[in-house]
């Protein structure tokens, strides 16, 4: 194909405000009393909306942050644009993205799978990039490549603040920024310019010494960090990296750690400024941002003396390669005990699939290493033993293979390249395995949970570097160990792998790929002349009504709908998998709404009795026959009530079907705000107790709604189905701001008051 180098681009978009964030960092380091900051303080506070008015306390405070940037994709993308639209508002409040990545299926190869998927998936394409247009969002068609490694190409600068809808955009750490993976509802916040709020996260720091042997790659690193550091070990923290061994990393290498921070449950990774960050910015067309870095370079890392909250040694130099799983991420073993671990389980040896490439390995210096691995088996005649496919993580690093002949390479071992999208990392793989027979793939990917890649749980997933992966596709055995044994070449001569090679960067540059993958303007003009296409019969987007707002005078007669009993996560207020296909449509999605829901009356799940007419019946079907009578309802729950995510549907169908309200024990932070956003009043148990006293089919008035005001009182008078009437104390935590929410109905119809006044 044509020569078609990467461009300087506009950075304009793109280069962090950096005499702002400086000025603002100014302001809280008074506030602190000039206390040196770990480099994840200085980013984070530097974002405050109100430097002047907060002191940040880490693991306390709740910070109310203004981001730079938002990324979506196209799954969560999806009710993120709906909601937007209710605004009023005609372009975004910050640069936002929307990438067309997971709903491409890995099936026949790259272009049919491309053609098929926007065959099957045209109405959310159309619809996201109608809204895209209409909004000034820069559209990222299906096939142009993977959320997280655009971001890192186009996007990510150091110091700024950047939300992404999806777990792993912290990748765009390695080039020193604050990403953090979010839910749809916090990206709306950030495009709409509401402050969006996070606890200051506690720090970890990660010394990094020495540089990595010729077998080890930034990978192994993080694969040996989540068996230290478990799938737990890094929440409510964000990770940090210094030390010597950091300036011997590679960009895209430390992209790799970050990504997989998610790993063990960190709010995002960072690394300083490196001289690698500004190679990797100039070498894809963002000089003007290294430029800027490089006089900020004092902003972009830790002030010395910096306090952290746990710090954790690696010496680079002694790191091997890893091999982590099944099943978690955090089982992680050295790649020569792996031999002894497979044994001492009794698995199977046989590799059937092995998978490079991904948002997490799919760097210039990922896939010339894997293809050094190729190469030297090819050349000795080695045939590939399992199957090999390769999934670049963007057009551009698809189109630099294709002229660098890497992609020859592993097409000659017998590979196949598939699109650049997410296709098998996201289950969107279609394999000859029969579902439930045990069978062990090989990945360079970052997580595998049971049945992630092929929706078969017999699939025993493991997860190791690029380089590594294959060069165990040409054993085809999980036994053998590429650093010390021996294959056999065609003339059953001893082959055995020399360490893999490959350069960080191209040459001769980056390309930019085919044109039908154009990038977009990293300033999309908005264009309020456009009409976003929904179609009213579509089983998969549903134009959302703005909420009815409230008119200020008591609740009278709320139904309690479910007393729930134990966990409520947002999992079990809007369950995932199969529903995941309705994201975009909240009256088919609201159909889950509380099924995984435990009713304390009768120990059942998902069944409550209908008090219009006596019978039983699911959650959804009592709360659909209530909103059809007009009659709202309410959940009263135990403790810690949605728990877990940042799902906004668990919020939004509830208030959809009708509640007004949530009583709990305690809610989980994230959920409760989620409530408040959709005009949903959450209420707590002044004594914690009273949660016994009132079981479903209750009716329920309140007393001092019409005196709301942050810390006001709220009384509940319960009537029994007997007639007898009991009162008990609640609490809020509305805020001023929040109040407002419930007053208008929604945080977004306030919005929309204020972009029309
Ligand atoms: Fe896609 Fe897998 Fe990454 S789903 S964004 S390639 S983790």
């Amino acid at each position: 194909s044509q020569h078609n180098p990467v461009v300087e681009k506009d950075c304009s978009s793109i280069t962090p405000p950096y005499a702002k964030l400086t000025k603002n960092l100014d302001l809280v380091k008074r506030i602190l009393d000039n206390r040196p900051l770990t480099l994840a303080e200085k980013v984070v506070y530097s974002h405050l909306t109100n430097p002047e008015e907060t002191i940040p306390v880490r693991g306390e405070t709740y910070l109310k942050l203004s981001p730079d940037r938002v990324a979506m994709q196209d799954a969560s993308a999806q009710m993120a644009l709906l909601q937007f639209m209710l605004s009023g508002m005609p372009t975004t409040a910050v640069p936002s993205s929307i990438h067309c990545d997971h709903l491409i299926a890995a099936n026949e190869g790259a272009d049919k799978d491309v053609a098929e998927s926007i065959i099957a998936n045209k109405e959310i394409f159309d619809f996201l990039e109608s809204g895209a247009k209409k909004y000034g969002v820069a559209f990222w068609k299906p096939g142009s490549g993977i959320i997280h490694q655009i971001v890192l190409e186009n996007y990510a600068a150091p110091g700024g603040l950047m939300l992404g809808t999806d777990s792993h955009t912290p990748n765009a750490g390695g080039l020193g920024m604050v990403a953090i993976g979010v839910g749809g509802a916090d990206a709306v916040d950030a495009m709409a310019a509401i402050p969006w709020e996070l606890k200051a996260p506690n720090v970890i720091g990660v010394k990094l010494t020495g540089s990595l042997g010729p077998w080890a790659s930034p990978k192994d690193v993080i694969l040996k960090m989540a068996g230290l550091l478990t799938v737990r070990g890094g929440t409510g923290h964000i990770i940090e990296y210094f030390g010597e061994g950091v300036d011997t990393l590679s960009c895209t290498g430390m992209a790799t750690m970050c990504n997989m921070g998610a790993e063990v449950g960190a709010t995002t990774s960072l690394f300083p400024y490196t001289t690698s960050m500004r190679s990797y910015l100039n070498s894809t067309g963002r000089r003007a941002v290294s430029t800027a870095a490089d006089a900020n370079s004092q902003f972009l890392r830790a002030d010395a003396g910096a306090h952290y909250d746990k710090i954790i040694e690696i010496n680079l130099s002694e790191i091997e390669p890893h091999i982590n799983g099944p099943f978690t991420p955090d089982l992680s073993t050295p790649l020569s005990k792996f031999k002894d671990f497979i044994a001492e389980n009794g698995w199977k040896d046989d590799l059937t699939s092995s998978l490079i490439g991904s948002c997490t390995n799919s760097s210039y210096q990922d896939m010339s290493r894997a293809a050094s691995m190729a190469k030297q088996a090819t050349d000795a005649g080695v045939d590939i033993k399992s199957q090999f496919l390769v999934t670049p993580g963007s057009e551009q690093i698809r189109a630099t293979i294709e002229r660098d002949g890497q992609q020859l390479v592993f097409e000659n071992a017998g590979g196949q390249v598939l699109a650049n999208a997410c296709g098998p990392c996201i289950g969107q793989w279609k394999r000859t395995e029969k579902k439930g027979e045990e069978n062990a793939i090989l990945t360079s990917f970052n997580r595998n949970f049971r049945s992630r890649n092929d929706g078969n749980s017999q699939t025993m997933n493991f997860l190791a570097a690029p380089e590594i992966v294959t060069a165990m596709a040409f054993a085809g055995k999980l036994s053998f160990n590429p650093m010390t044994d021996s294959l056999k070449d065609k003339n059953g001569k001893e082959f055995r792998f020399n360490p893999p090679t490959g350069d960080d960067l191209p040459h001769q540059g980056f390309e930019a790929g085919r044109a039908t993958y154009e990038p977009p303007s990293p300033t999309p003009t908005p264009d309020a002349s456009v009409q976003i296409s929904i179609d009213p019969k579509s089983n998969r987007l549903q134009a959302l009504d703005p909420f009815q707002p409230w008119n200020g005078e008591e609740f009278k007669d709320i139904r309690v709908l479910v007393k729930v009993k134990g966990k409520c996560t947002t999992d079990h207020i809007s369950a995932a998998g199969p529903w995941l296909k309705f994201k975009g449509h909240l009256q088919n999605i609201a159909e889950n709404t509380l099924i995984g829901a435990q009713n304390a009356d009768n120990g059942k799940v998902n069944l409550v009795t209908d008090v219009t007419n006596n019978k039983e019946d699911t959650i959804p079907e009592v709360a659909k026959s209530y909103k059809s009578q007009d009659i709202e309802w309410t959940v009263i729950a135990d403790h810690n009530y949605g728990e877990g995510s940042a799902r906004e549907h668990a919020a939004l169908q509830v208030r959809y079907l009708g509640s007004p309200l949530i009583i709990s024990r305690s809610f989980a932070r994230i959920h409760e705000t989620n409530l408040k956003k959709q005009g949903v009043l959450p209420l707590t148990f002044k004594n914690d107790s009273d949660y016994e006293k009132i079981n479903g089919g209750d009716v329920i008035e309140t007393q001092g709604l019409k005196n709301l005001a942050p810390g006001s009182p709220v009384k509940l008078i319960v009537t029994k189905p007997d007639g007898s009437k009991l009162s008990i104390d609640a609490v809020h935590t509305l805020s001023e701001d929040q109040l407002q929410w419930i007053r208008e109905g929604s945080a977004l119809n306030l919005i929309k008051k204020n972009v029309a006044a």
